[in-house]
């Protein structure tokens, strides 16, 4: 997800605008900062990119996350159901607004399985959020049926996949509120930074004053402001919108080096016949950040790993089972509500339980998953040699198996 492999005069002349004015923040200094409003222009470049109705920035796609659910009324004892497979910041937002994450099963779209997501409903079920994970879409279309049927609130996290459609549409844009971050490692990045899209004005006014201590922004005085509810300071800098600025206007151009570089690599790795690919529930609208793959075991998929570590080759490929951050098996912090601050009883049995259910139908699918992240600066003869590499590796192992077998 590598915006800052392309770096330059671009983002620099836009960071240069704020720093002649001096004025750093978003809101006020009308005078002083001669026009200049970074934060505001990247909003309207993002509904103008991806057709959202509204967008109103953050500091993070964690904060944006929490300011959506807040806009959209998701608090205490509300449960929001969520993939096994995400980044720890989707259910540490669930947690900031006081809700339970409901996490469920995966399928090989590597994002929730409709049917795990009906097993998982209760009265308290309030809301439904994908993650578009690693470049690619959730199946909205089974789960917005899901939330059609019940009334549920579907917010997309779609942090991972700045770019990807579904069905003609940028995912993110498509419920009732979609996030994205723009943080170091994503699509485009401002440094640090997310925003909320809406089409509901509502959520949009919500947002807007939330993630700016509840002032109501009405007046041209900012110290007049008046505070209808609570909110928090979730802003994002006039200096990290500036760099997203500058990054909204390439990103056709990485989507277009994605895809080409997804391509040509996975070419290579589709002559092995031992190697299937993450379904893709609309494949035209893959922003392909990552190319994810599945190998026919967990020995397999694990030996490969190791070979590749072994031959020094594995920068980039990520085995997510046994990371950290992005999949439950990991995840002993939340299992154990370990926390700073108190939780609410209630919340936190809820979270124990719900966190330390059986997830095999997900680890039979995760143990198994390679995504090799696609870069920017790729040659083709660079990608020719990578994928050769680890094409050599996977036959390798494979064979050694069948040996053993045998
Ligand atoms: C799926 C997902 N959700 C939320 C976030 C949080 O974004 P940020 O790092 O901007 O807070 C991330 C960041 O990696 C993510 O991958």
């Amino acid at each position: 997800m590598p915006g800052f492999e392309l770096w330059g005069a671009e983002e620099r002349k836009e960071v240069n605008d704020v720093l002649e004015t001096g004025i750093l923040m978003r809101y006020g200094f009308d005078g002083p900062r001669k026009g200049i409003w970074k934060s505001k222009e990247l909003e309207k470049a993002i509904c103008e990119t991806f057709g959202a109705r509204y967008a109103q920035l953050t500091s993070s796609g964690t904060s944006a996350l929490t300011t959506a659910m807040a806009a959209l009324g998701i608090g205490a004892g509300d449960e929001i159901i969520m993939p096994s497979f995400t980044f720890v910041a989707s259910f540490e937002a669930v947690l900031s607004v006081g809700a339970i994450p409901v996490l469920v099963d995966i399928d090989e779209s590597l994002t929730l399985d409709p049917e795990a997501v009906r097993s998982a409903i209760t009265h308290k079920t309030k809301c439904i959020m994908p993650v578009h994970m690693c470049g690619a879409m959730a199946n909205l279309e089974a789960l917005q049926d899901i939330c059609n049927e019940h009334d549920f609130i579907l917010l997309e996290d779609a942090c991972q996949s700045i770019g990807a459609s579904y069905k003609g549409k940028y995912v993110g844009t498509i419920g009732d509120a979609g996030t994205f971050s723009f943080d170091f490692v994503k699509t485009i990045t401002c440094g640090e930074g997310g925003v909320v899209m809406t089409n509901n004005e509502s959520v949009y006014k919500r947002s807007d004053e939330y993630s700016d201590h509840g002032h109501d922004h009405l007046g041209a005085d900012r110290g007049a402001d008046l505070h209808p509810y609570l909110g928090y300071n979730f802003r994002i800098s006039e200096l990290h919108a500036a760099v997203g600025l500058a990054q909204i206007r390439k990103l056709k151009k990485f989507l277009d080096i994605q895809k080409k570089n997804h391509e040509a690599l996975k070419k290579i790795l589709a002559q092995i016949p031992e190697i299937t690919f993450r379904t893709i529930p609309d494949p035209a609208g893959d922003s392909c950040t990552f190319i994810s793959w599945f190998l026919p075991t967990e020995e397999i998929t694990r030996a490969v790993v190791a070979e590749m570590k072994a031959q020094n080759i594995l920068g980039g490929n990520f085995y997510w089972y046994d990371n950290n951050w992005h999949y439950i098996r990991k995840w002993d912090h939340l299992k154990e509500s370990a926390s700073l601050n108190a939780f609410a009883p209630e919340l936190k049995q809820s979270l124990i339980e719900n966190a330390n259910k059986d997830f095999t139908p997900s680890d039979a699918i995760m143990s198994r998953c390679i995504s090799t992240s696609i870069s920017l600066l790729w040659t083709e003869q660079q990608i020719q040699e990578k994928g050769e590499k680890m094409a050599n590796v996977i036959k390798k192992i494979l064979n050694e198996s069948t040996v053993k077998r045998n």
